[in-house]
């Protein structure tokens, strides 16, 4: 919420895509939200840029292993994590590096629009530069429930005047 009053830029796309779905005389549906392709960006780059567990949840090594990990220079680094190593995944850097994501301090839902990779990168644990769930076994089992409340969060500020809680505005400056 907090990132669409600050991007009124945003909002205001979001606002279009709602109007132009909807209309203007309902509230949103369920069915309404495959066709929704904005509102669903801007939840995927909520979770980028702000994963609720920014280092998920503690994790243990069950058994010794070998990670590869290649560096920004090229250069490659390996780590042995022995059985028992209690493991934190850092899931904000990643989704935050600048390495992989251009301007990640910027909110750009559009990034999650583009042709190409970043269109299909999702947030079910099958792409490790966004990992907000989690992922593997232990991925959260709330997530579809989690992703689909998130949009009846984002709707309703874009569809002021259908919102019977507010009449959500950008603000000009803060
Ligand atoms: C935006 C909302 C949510 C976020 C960002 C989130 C994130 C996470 C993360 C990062 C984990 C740890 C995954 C791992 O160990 O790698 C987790 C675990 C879990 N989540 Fe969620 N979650 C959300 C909502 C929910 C909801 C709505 C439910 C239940 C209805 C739920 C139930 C659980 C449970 C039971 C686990 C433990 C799974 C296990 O350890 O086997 N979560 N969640």
């Amino acid at each position: 919420m907090a990132e669409m009053l600050l991007n009124p830029r945003v909002l205001k796309k979001l606002q279009e895509e709602v109007d132009c779905v909807v209309g203007k005389g309902r509230m949103v549906e369920m069915a309404d939200l495959p066709k929704l392709k904005y509102a669903k960006a801007v939840v995927k780059e909520t979770l980028r840029k702000h994963p609720a567990a920014p280092l998920l949840v503690p994790h243990l090594s069950m058994e010794d292993c070998e990670l590869q990990v290649e560096l920004s220079c090229g250069n490659k680094r390996s780590y042995h994590i022995p059985s028992g190593t209690r493991v934190l995944v850092n899931a904000w850097a990643i989704s935050n590096d600048p390495v992989r994501w251009e301007d990640p301090d910027r909110f750009v839902p559009e990034r999650f629009m583009r042709p190409g990779l970043e269109e299909e990168v999702d947030v079910r644990g099958q792409h490790f530069e966004l990992i907000p769930f989690g992922s593997g076994r232990r991925i959260c089992p709330g997530m579809h429930w989690a992703c689909w409340s998130s949009h009846w969060l984002a709707l309703p500020i874009a569809s002021s005047g259908r919102s019977p809680r507010a009449e959500w505005m950008p603000i000009e400056s803060i």
